[in-house]
């Protein structure tokens, strides 16, 4: 908490522990936009098109971004605002905002939530807290800045419709049924200060999102890159839109046929970004495993059958190392 990277880093250079190794290091800064993700528009009216558009773009991506999505765009900036306006607190403010809940529904943490263990460090603060039931949580919320949860009560309740309307369009496509929705929903508000030396290292390391889908409110400043074919791509910001990445569980459910693709953010030298992930995971009881109906002589399971919170286990074990989380989680032939 005390190594807050907002609480000391301007006008320091990078510390040591902030640069990585040579190979994971950002290489070239500026890669091609990806005006090639798909931009999907979910004000259109012909369900059957929309599924194909979504379940196309989590075949060849497992990234899209929604326009007409249904969230009200000035709830959206509000939310951004008070999310800037969180990780502007003194580090004293914000340890005492996020420190209501003693099982710590609600926290904050450096670079990643594994900060006393990790060989390096990456360059973001990340407020998390839980959000379903409301009713539960949001007591444990930040209240300040004052229209915190004002503000973001409202806003996570509609993007997590947003995410529900979303993973039916996919279960419908698949023609399966998703198990365990509802489970652990859970907010990240990412911060990345401005970075000494942005080529030296990340705001997010390489990684998958262990989650059912994510719903992420990117802002105006870019930083996201998705890995698709041994390169990296560019996320490009739009106004109003919303980035939408699935991840590992719903590819094990499709049996490999919807893929959870790797991303990472990049820092940059002139401003600082500001985003917020909603995660919505499957129940920790939850069964992950390829669906039935889309398993037989010529499509064989590819995945084991694994509890979510046993899945959990095997995803913190390979910490990032995808090749090994795939060795783990492979049915064995
Ligand atoms: C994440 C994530 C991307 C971003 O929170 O898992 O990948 O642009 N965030 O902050
Ligand atoms: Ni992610």
């Amino acid at each position: 908490m005390e190594h807050l990277v907002s609480s000391w880093c301007n006008g320091r250079s990078l510390p040591e522990s902030y640069i990585l190794p040579p190979e994971k290091r950002p290489g070239k800064l500026t890669v091609p936009l990806a005006n090639n993700i798909p931009v999907i528009d979910l004000g259109g009216h012909d369900q059957t098109d929309l599924i194909q558009q979504i379940l196309e773009a989590c075949q060849e991506f497992g990234f899209f971004q929604v326009i007409n999505h249904g969230v009200p765009s000035n709830l959206m900036d509000e939310a951004m605002s008070v999310f800037k306006e969180f990780h502007a607190l003194s580090a004293k403010d914000k340890a005492i905002e996020t420190s209501k809940d003693p099982n710590k529904s609600c926290h904050i943490y450096t670079s990643s939530p594994n900060y006393a263990t990790e060989k390096f460090h990456f360059w973001r603060d990340g407020l998390v807290h839980h959000c379903n039931p409301l009713e539960k949580y949001i007591q444990f919320w930040p209240e300040k800045p004052p229209r915190y949860r004002e503000v973001v009560g409202p806003y996570t309740a509609e993007v997590s419709k947003l995410g529900f309307r979303i993973l039916e369009f996919i279960s419908q496509g698949l023609g399966i049924s998703l198990g365990g929705l509802g489970g652990n929903q859970a907010l990240v508000v990412n911060h990345y200060p401005p970075c000494p030396d942005p080529s030296l290292t990340l705001g997010l390391g390489k990684h998958m999102d262990p989650v059912f889908i994510n719903i992420l409110l990117q802002s105006d400043v870019y930083g996201l890159q998705v890995f698709k074919d041994e390169e990296w791509i560019g996320v490009e910001p739009i106004p109003n839109a919303f980035v939408v990445n699935i991840g590992y569980p719903l590819q094990i459910i499709s049996n490999g046929k919807l893929k959870g693709a790797e991303h990472r953010v990049v820092t940059n030298s002139n401003v600082a970004r500001t985003t917020a992930s909603y995660f919505i995971n499957p129940s920790n009881e939850t069964l992950i495993e390829p669906a039935k109906s889309l398993v037989d002589a010529s499509y064989p399971a590819l995945y084991k059958s694994l509890l979510y919170k046993d899945f959990l286990i095997k995803y913190i074990a390979a910490s990032t190392d995808s090749k090994a989380l795939e060795e783990a989680l492979r049915a064995t032939v």
